[in-house]
């Protein structure tokens, strides 16, 4: 999805093309994730805080004939009658294995139903401007909440039980190691995005916002990083933990990230099914904002704030302009980023040169979503579109933002200005993070 190529709505042939393409590929994902399972494990509940898969199967059915088929379509409902039991706010969690829910079979048919009256539409749509159909907006809407439930998925298949039922290739091995820091001057960049045409109500609209210099790592934090955390007490050394964190941590008995396990002297984690030993080169996964806060301040250092981070990503030191990723503007593709869940790891630092900043910064989009500082608010002159409730009802001091993705992000919801948020205490997403510092006064190049 390059700015460049981007289908414009003066093409609309190529528009077409590409949302069919960016559907059906999708679509692709949800099969391999929910045919991976039988039909009981698709109907379990694999833990509390996550659905059953068959409800987020259905749920995204359900999504895309509300926006696509009803709303953009004008159509009449294909099933009005299941539209509460698969509504986030009006099911909890916990609540959605007892629910009357449609089972597998049903469920599939139901997408199929749906999926061709959307097509039928995509054959006909005016791209005009009303904003929902404006650049496509609407399917790229659906088409990213799609691959985010599939993400979320893929976080229930590594909370599930049993054997292994997915597998891929290792990720590319590190070409040259990557430490250390690197220095983003002071000065104004573009934050968020105005033109972006799939960019969703959070990350817009564009802004300035002005930083005092600061120093990001070169490279997510790393398993061998956060071992000397663990080999230095810093579990349970209670200088490191904010008040919060440190409730936490103690209530919840924290000692290291979550799926690691003792074998002997060594660590060894579990994933998807399969332990192997903690690898010392590849960013940690599986920390909450708590833990990440505690490792930066045992380091000397804090977590960036969310505008730090995407400045370090987006902001061209050659000429002042904001782009879409680190490297330009041009989609990420296999030599550039660890996305897509091509691989079930992230990569080790280091993995992907082609894919650094201007600076020097690596490794931002893909491998592990980072923690940063920041609580979820609105930019200034946010207006929720097109419902509150994708981002506007989580604003607040409660969530922190996380940036950049994971292996088990799909590109297209992807992107510098992308903005995902959870609670400090989640550790089952694909959760990692660098650290950041103000530079000492001989720091600072003039
Ligand atoms: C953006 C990942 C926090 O999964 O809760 C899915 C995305 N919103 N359905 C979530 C979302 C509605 C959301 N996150
Ligand atoms: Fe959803």
């Amino acid at each position: 999805m390059n700015d460049e190529t981007w289908p414009t709505t003066d093409q609309p042939e190529r528009l077409r093309d590409r949302i069919a393409a960016e559907l059906t590929r999708t679509r692709r994902r949800s099969a391999l994730l929910t045919e991976a399972v039988d039909d009981a494990d698709l109907m379990r509940q694999h833990s509390p805080i996550m659905s059953p898969l068959v409800w987020d199967l259905a749920h995204v059915g359900n999504q895309e004939e509300l926006w696509l088929v009803r709303d953009v379509g004008g159509r009449e409902p294909v099933r009005r009658d299941i539209d509460d039991l698969y509504d986030a706010f009006k099911q909890p969690r916990r609540d959605r294995p007892s629910l009357p829910l449609l089972p597998p079979g049903e469920a599939r048919d139901y997408l199929l139903t749906v999926r061709d009256k959307v097509f039928d539409l995509l054959g006909r749509v005016r791209f005009d401007d009303r904003p929902l159909t404006a650049g496509g907006f609407a399917f790229g809407m659906i088409v990213q909440h799609e691959q985010q439930h599939d993400e979320t998925m893929l976080a229930t298949h590594q909370l599930r039980a049993g054997p292994p039922v997915l597998a891929a290739p290792p990720p590319p091995a590190a070409a040259r190691p990557v430490t250390g820091e690197v220095l983003i001057p002071a000065g104004p960049f573009t934050m968020g995005t105005s033109t972006d045409p799939w960019a969703l109500d959070n990350e817009r609209p564009a802004h300035q916002v002005d930083l005092p210099a600061y120093l990001i790592d070169a490279a997510p934090v790393t398993n061998g990083q956060f071992l000397e955390f663990l080999a230095a007490g810093g579990y349970d050394d209670r200088r490191w933990w904010s008040a919060a964190g440190w409730e936490h941590r103690r209530a919840a008995d924290l000692t290291a990230p979550m799926h690691w396990h003792r074998d002997g002297a060594n660590w060894v984690c579990r994933r998807f099914g399969r332990y192997s030993p903690v690898v010392p080169d590849e960013p940690v996964v599986h920390v909450g904002y708590h833990e990440a806060e505690a490792y930066a301040a045992w380091a000397g250092k804090r977590l960036p704030t969310e505008a730090e981070w995407e400045k370090a990503a987006r902001w061209d030191p050659a000429t002042g302009r904001s782009r879409r990723y680190p490297w330009g503007d041009a989609d990420p593709g296999p030599e550039r980023a660890n996305l897509g869940q091509r691989h079930l790891t992230p990569a080790p630092v280091g993995a992907y040169p082609a894919g650094a900043s201007p600076l020097g910064v690596h490794q931002l989009i893909g491998d592990v979503w980072e923690w940063t500082a920041s609580p979820f608010r609105g930019y200034p002159g946010f207006t929720a579109f097109p419902y509150r409730e994708y981002s506007e009802v989580f604003f607040g001091d409660a969530y922190r933002v996380l940036r950049g993705g994971s292996f088990g992000t799909d590109a297209a919801a992807c992107r510098g200005t992308f903005r995902n948020w959870d609670l400090p205490i989640r550790r089952q997403i694909f959760s990692g993070f660098r650290c950041a510092r103000d530079p000492g006064p001989d720091e600072v190049s003039a």
